[in-house]
């Protein structure tokens, strides 16, 4: 089995994230051959980057730091969920992301986003250069969300289709192709 987290990108009041990290959780844990688990960065809830030792030192000295750490290195997986700031993604998912380092080696991860017309592709751009940084694989296969409030009902919940579905599902499967045939590897790659 994939461990294949789903980390949400966005930790406003009222934010739009919850509901593209839950259809995307939803959708994946119908792919075979995955175990899905929400990481959900308000409810991580870590302060700015407080670390005095880089993170490829591997030497935490923070209880957060140990923690999210666990959580990072139990994953084969990820599908991170970002909206779009200011043409890049959001600072407490980047803030997430520095903490950590060989934990992400090795490792697949594909991409959610939205935002207005792009869609929040400028986002993951940047977010696969950072991959890039962190030895990710980061995978092809992505969904956009552009002018997402145009697809509100009144309830103000989005009309997610069967072409999304479809979306996502392609993605998983990709990400848990990879992160299968990667166990191997990143085993000896760690070693
Ligand atoms: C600080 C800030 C900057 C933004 N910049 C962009 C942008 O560059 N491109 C874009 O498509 N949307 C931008 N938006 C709109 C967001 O995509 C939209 O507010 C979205 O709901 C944010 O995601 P969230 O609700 O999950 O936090 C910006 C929003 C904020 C709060």
């Amino acid at each position: 089995m994939v461990n294949l987290k789903v980390i949400s990108g966005s930790s406003r009041p009222g934010r739009f994230n919850d509901q593209p990290v839950a259809f995307v959780a939803e959708v994946a844990k119908m792919v075979p051959g995955v175990t899905v688990e929400v990481v959900d960065v308000a409810v991580l809830n870590l302060p700015f980057l407080d670390e005095a030792k880089p993170p490829m030192m591997h030497d935490y000295a923070h209880d957060h730091t140990k923690a999210w750490s666990a959580t990072v290195t139990a994953a084969d997986a990820f599908i991170m969920v970002t909206p779009e700031y200011n043409h890049s993604y959001s600072p407490v998912l980047k803030n997430a992301i520095d903490y950590l380092f060989t934990e992400w080696n090795y490792k697949q991860v594909g991409f959610v986003s939205y935002g207005s017309l792009a869609g929040g592709a400028r986002a993951v751009e940047h977010l696969r250069g950072v991959a890039g940084e962190l030895k990710m694989y980061d995978v092809r296969e992505q969904i956009l969300l552009p002018n997402y409030w145009e697809h509100l009902d009144s309830a103000g919940k989005y009309q997610f289709t069967d072409r999304h579905k479809d979306s996502v599902v392609g993605l998983v499967k990709e990400l848990a192709f990879w992160g299968e045939a990667m166990k191997e590897a990143r085993a000896k790659l760690v070693a």
